[in-house]
């Protein structure tokens, strides 16, 4: 069957040198999903943003249903019916979700634009696809999930049969992921072509149907999805073996460490954030907590950082109170890989070295009688680098050129190589490629094994169902359901829970 879509030998150069795609073929089967996997920087986005007229190829060809296609401007991609939704959105915050919808395509009545229609349509379409929207509604109130949903509507609206989706779920909650999927299948079956671009391979494996494995730039095979294990696809996309199963080294747990008792927590306007929340951490365990985002758990872990106060309760940090600012809790040797590593984790302006020693500073190894010692701190920055695998040119390089992946890697290595008794890690491989996140993985492993107690809150059921010694799940700002052997329970069952369809007995 001849391609709906064909990119046959395209390299890109960007203007810096910096070869994007390497002679890259892909094809898209009419009604098809195909995934576009690889790690950050193996030319993914670029490669799209090809197809869709957004970047000039160096070298090579596209065809369009058997015809020649050079795209000059996204524009003209989308009279071809091609639509792409970014990392990043493009909508127009202060306008209505019809107004985003119908901007610059809007049906006329006469000289001004028909608003009627245009809500009209939106919400037909809107319909056929179960997004529920309402298309009066302003883009500045809706979730991250449903911005995603007007871009997709946006681009349907304008004539879609492909659709190129640029990573959709590393913004999106398990809940939001199954939702959009659904949504997805309704898509094909109604003949639109998807190319799904994600380096989360459960979601490739469950909903597409051919996969094109991207790395360096070049293309490392297409294939039936149902024809390679994740093991294959990881390795093709890394370029050695990357475990997807961890071994725990079976050590005694220690002292507990952290120990929180009945606490509350309020935001600003004095809403109850969490409620009567108690756990214990012991040393050489790790504690999961799970939990559909904005459910109190950053919260929980901000608590423990000293970062929000408590209303009521107590958080216990070797057995001292930890009401203090943050800078008191990490002198109780504590190491803290926050949510958000754009706001709080780095400071972007400032050097991978300047970042991995931030907390250092006062200690004798990288300072003396106040003085920076400069020759200790670049041994120890260029062997964290190292030891991290932080892929940079030098350590002197800005924190804010490195990918996302590079970028969380500088927050672990300077927050783990200080040996912490407590580690509070929130969402820390969220947004990385598989490499990136193994490595994470590997570090909290090893500090496990050397005795430190993690809290480990995050959204990513897999990564927390592997890790953790010991599970709670939170809903509405309490622990729904708590295991000491998350093992025996299926994900179905932790979903109930996260969802608040379910509560355990005898819970707080
Ligand atoms: N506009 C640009 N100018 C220079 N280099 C770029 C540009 N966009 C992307 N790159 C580089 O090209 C490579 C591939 O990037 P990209 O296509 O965004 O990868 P992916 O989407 O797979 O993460 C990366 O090394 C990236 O830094
Ligand atoms: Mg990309």
């Amino acid at each position: 069957m001849e391609p709906l879509l064909e990119a046959r030998n395209i390299s890109k150069v960007y203007p810096n040198g910096m070869a994007a795609n390497r002679s890259v073929n892909f094809s898209l089967q009419k009604g098809e999903i195909h995934a576009l996997a690889g790690e950050n920087g193996a030319g993914k986005s670029t490669l799209m943003k090809i197809l869709f007229g957004m970047e000039k190829p160096s070298e090579g060809e596209l065809r369009l249903n058997g015809a020649p296609f050079s795209p000059s401007s996204p524009q003209d991609a989308i009279s071809k019916g091609l639509g792409m939704v970014h990392q990043h959105f493009m909508l127009v915050p202060s306008f209505t979700i019809a107004q985003n919808v119908i901007l610059g395509a809007a049906p006329r009545k006469g000289l001004s634009v028909d608003w009627k229609k245009a809500a009209q349509e939106t919400a037909d379409l809107s319909a056929k696809y179960n997004f529920s929207l309402d298309p009066n509604k302003r883009v500045e109130d809706l979730s991250v999930g449903m911005k995603q949903k007007v871009e997709i509507i946006k681009a349907l609206y304008r004539g879609a049969k492909i659709l190129i989706l640029d990573e959709p779920t590393a913004v999106l909650t398990p809940q939001e992921t199954a939702e959009l999927f659904s949504q997805l299948f309704k898509l094909r079956e109604s003949g639109i072509t998807i190319v799904f671009i994600s380096h989360k391979l459960k979601e490739v494996k469950a909903i597409c149907n051919r996969i094109t494995i991207l790395r360096g730039g070049r293309n490392m095979g297409v294939f039936q999805v149902s024809d390679v294990s994740e093991q294959e696809i990881s390795r093709l996309m890394v370029g050695r073996d990357v475990a997807l199963k961890y071994d725990k080294d079976n050590i005694p747990p220690g002292d507990a460490i952290l120990e929180i008792n009945r606490l509350f927590l309020k935001n600003e306007d004095g809403k109850t954030k969490v409620s009567n929340v108690s756990l214990s951490v012991p040393g050489g365990r790790i504690l999961g907590i799970a939990g559909v985002d904005g459910n109190g758990q950053n919260e929980l872990a901000r608590a423990v950082m000293g970062e929000i106060p408590i209303a009521s309760g107590e958080i216990r940090i070797c057995g001292k109170p930890a009401t203090g600012k943050l800078q008191g809790v990490r002198q109780l040797e504590t190491g803290y890989i926050p949510e958000d590593r754009m706001k709080q984790g780095t400071a972007g302006d400032a050097s991978i070295s300047d970042n991995l020693i931030s907390i250092r500073l006062k200690s004798p190894e990288v300072c003396s009688k106040g003085i920076l010692r400069k020759k200790k701190i670049s041994a120890l920055s260029e062997s964290l680098v190292g030891l991290y695998r932080i892929l940079c040119s030098s350590a002197d390089q800005k924190v804010s050129m490195l990918s996302g992946g590079n970028m969380q890697k500088v927050v672990v290595a300077r927050e783990c190589s200080t040996s912490p008794k407590l580690l509070v890690a929130d969402q820390p491989t969220r947004g990385v490629d598989v490499g990136s996140a193994e490595l994470i993985h590997h570090k909290l492993l090893e500090l496990r094994k050397n005795g430190t107690a993690i809290l480990l809150v995050s959204a990513d059921l897999n990564e927390v169902m592997e890790l953790s010694d010991h599970l709670a799940i939170m809903f509405n700002g309490q622990i729904s359901a708590y295991f000491e052997d998350p093992s025996q329970v299926s994900e179905e069952e932790l979903g109930l829970y996260m969802l608040g369809l379910k509560k355990q007995e005898g819970i707080s």
